[in-house]
């Protein structure tokens, strides 16, 4: 196997004038050197840093890098575009700006007893996963193996068998276990490209595994946004309207993702304008990041409503239960299920403990309690297809060519398998991370994986139980469909039972196949998850530090098919959203548009010393509507509300509005300073 290092633009926007690869192709162990023109995945034209001019492969990483480092560049610099808001007004955009508005927006301001506006920002932010994107390829005759990690073996196919033109199934995709992806591995990437390629030129397999410092500059990113929000309601609370202006930073690439959604589905309110602008910039294009948009978008949303409930002299949570959706705020479709009202009725006794929480707050250290509310998809959909195949000794094996991003996807497939199959978990077996040895499989993305998979391998377990239960009935002359499959046994409604091998084991050498298809989301509905978290803090407001004492977190994602697991997807999802809210942020040269923070010692992320008291509960009611398990996904859900809710805390506590993330000392300090301003000159703190 060689190993290849890539040679990039150190600039934000540049120009290649002259390019010496001479010294690299002689130098020990190299065996290809790919430049602009033998792979799109190169150019000589850099619009952000990063941005890959030359790859080389050689017989080690040392070799490869040693080489890369004789590559000569001669740049031409450009002025880099950095500012959005220069961006939006030139019109340098990714995308059309995304235009959405019902009811009358104007007339909603007019009815308005109270209307609030605020400035809300959102920080750049590195995915950060701990295994760094990588690939390794091979070309095995006219086909290529790709050893890739990946939230989605198929998008990765279909990618690659593109950019080779390759019939899609010359291209097997491998993705066995891996190490983090929260949105940055969702397809194939210019990386994969130049492995390939340098695969086909060497003849050898090759490795490409981006250094940190590469990954934390070209990994992708969730973009910063500048959010200008308003939210109008009467005296009793009903919403009368709410817009937004959202200016997005994506970079150079990427896509517009729904900065305005929780402003448009959240909350009834009949009348909502919003306005969602790109904007293109010399810097590198955000990738999905763990619900992409919404964690944006509520922090701004849920801090304003915290802002609207002060103005009106309304408890937050009441404001909340006040303008509650029973159907789709923007269709009118019903809800497949929604237990948010649920939510909210068992956040009460956590909210209710402000009281105490706030007795407890001394001269220094003030103690306060915030929470806020959060929706986002998560029904998943067809496609998705599994296989089950049980063996004469009647353990089962699910086969399916999805893949594991850490999210414990092997165990919730088992446990429904087993369940169907009425055998012990132990007895399940599952395969999955080939897409050469099993069916198509649903991306793990948008909190998909078990709405989307688990129905197909329930399906597919069914049909094999089916034609075990056939089987019997024969054997034991009972009529057809009255036999089930129970606690490893083959039971009779007479009481009668025989262990499940004595009809697998019928079967020597054969197999029961079932195969198993995930059908369509109910029609004429809507699908989507809820939830609340309820943060309790302290803050000192001598120095600005803000300590996050609990978080309590309710969610409604259906049926819960692994507790255990859920319970990290909902405790993962806070500490992320921790880093997001306290210490995390890609900085830039602001002249030169370059990261400064492309290690983990400047990029923060936050340790186990951050981390709260985490309560979790899950509603756990099985949505009647969606599919045979009635299950959602939980993987983006708890990193949504967090922030918000803690800001909502700190303001609380303090009296002070914080408007932007990362909530560091000196915003703290600031927003303490205005908040005493506001108090001395007695204005509304609206
Ligand atoms: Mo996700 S951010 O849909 O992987």
């Amino acid at each position: 196997m060689l190993h290849a290092a890539v040679v990039r633009s150190p600039h934000a926007h540049a120009r290649v004038r002259a390019l010496d690869l001479s010294r690299a192709r002689e130098a020990p162990g190299v065996r290809a050197v790919l430049a602009p023109g033998d792979c799109d995945a190169l150019d000589e034209t850099a619009e952000f840093e990063g941005r890959a001019v030359v790859a080389v492969a050689a017989e080690t990483f040392g070799q490869a890098r040693a080489a890369a480092e004789l590559v000569e560049v001669e740049w031409e610099e450009l002025e880099p575009l950095l500012d959005p808001e220069e961006a939006v007004r030139r019109g340098s955009l990714v995308g059309e700006p995304r235009r959405y508005e019902r009811g009358g927006y104007e007339r909603g301001l007019a009815e308005a007893d109270a209307v609030v506006e605020a400035e809300y920002r959102t920080q750049t932010l590195n995915h950060n996963p701990l295994e760094t994107h990588q690939c390794v390829c091979e070309w095995r005759g006219d086909g290529l193996d790709v050893y890739i990690s990946t939230q989605y073996i198929w998008g990765v196919r279909d990618d690659v068998a593109a950019a080779f033109g390759l019939p899609p199934d010359k291209v097997r995709v491998i993705c066995e276990y891996m190490g983090g992806g929260f949105g940055a591995k969702n397809g194939a990437g210019g990386y994969v490209t130049l492995a390939a390629e340098l695969a086909r030129r060497s003849g050898r397999p090759v490795r490409l595994a981006l250094t940190r410092r590469e990954e934390n500059v070209g990994g992708g990113n969730r973009n910063a946004t500048i959010q200008r929000v308003t939210a109008a309601a009467k005296a009793d609370g009903t919403l009368t309207a709410l817009g937004g202006e959202f200016i997005c930073s994506l970079g150079w690439g990427g896509w517009l993702a729904s900065t305005a959604g929780p402003m448009q589905l959240l909350h009834a309110c009949e009348n909502v304008r919003t306005v969602e602008y790109g904007a293109k910039l010399n810097l590198p294009a955000m990738a999905a990041f763990r619900a992409p948009g919404f964690v944006e978008g509520t922090w701004a949303l849920e801090c304003l409503l915290d802002k609207l409930a002060a103005e009106l002299g309304l408890d937050p949570l009441e404001l909340r239960r006040r303008n509650y959706a029973n159907v789709d705020t923007m269709d009118g479709r019903p809800y497949s299920a929604k237990e948010l009202l649920e939510c909210y009725r068992r956040a009460e006794p956590h909210w209710e403990r402000r009281h105490e929480v706030r007795a407890r707050s001394d001269a220094t250290w003030k103690r306060g309690v915030g929470l806020a509310s959060q929706i986002w998809y998560g029904g998943g959909g067809p496609p998705s297809y599994a296989w089950v195949r049980v063996g004469s000794d009647g353990r089962a094996n699910v086969v399916t060519a999805m893949q594991d991003i850490g999210t414990g996807t092997r165990t919730a497939m088992a446990q429904i398998a087993a369940e169907e199959l009425g055998i012990r978990l132990e007895r399940v077996q599952v395969q999955v991370g080939d897409s050469s040895r099993g069916p198509f499989a649903s991306i793990s993305g948008g909190s998909s994986t078990l709405p989307s998979m688990g129905p197909a391998v329930r399906a597919a377990a069914a049909d094999a139980a089916r034609q075990i239960l056939e089987i019997a009935e024969q054997r034991f002359e009972r009529e057809d469909g009255t036999l089930s499959l129970r606690g490893g046994e083959i039971v009779s409604p007479d009481g009668t039972t025989w262990p499940l091998e004595e009809i697998t084991g019928l079967l020597e050498d054969g197999q029961i196949l079932g195969k198993g298809a995930r059908g369509p989301n109910p029609a004429g509905m809507r699908v989507l998850t809820f939830g609340v978290q309820v943060a309790e803090v302290a803050v000192d407001v001598e120095t600005g530090e803000v300590v996050v004492e609990r978080i309590y977190a309710v969610h409604d994602v259906g049926r819960v098919i692994n507790p255990l697991g859920a319970r990290s997807q909902i405790e993962g999802g806070i500490i992320q959203a921790m880093g997001h809210t306290f210490s995390e942020a890609r900085l830039d040269d602001p002249h030169r548009g370059t990261v400064l923070t492309k290690t983990l010692d400047a990029y923060k992320l936050p340790t186990i010393a951050d981390v709260p008291e985490i309560v979790c509960e899950l509603i756990d009611k099985p949505d009647a509507q969606l599919t045979n398990l009635g299950s959602k996904g939980l993987g983006e859900p708890p990193i949504i509300p967090t922030a918000a809710a803690i800001a909502n805390a700190i303001r609380d506590a303090t009296g002070a509005d914080v408007t932007s993330l990362p909530i560091t000392r000196e915003e703290i300090l600031a927003a303490l300073r205005e908040a005493r301003e506001r108090e001395r000159v007695g204005a509304p703190s609206a």
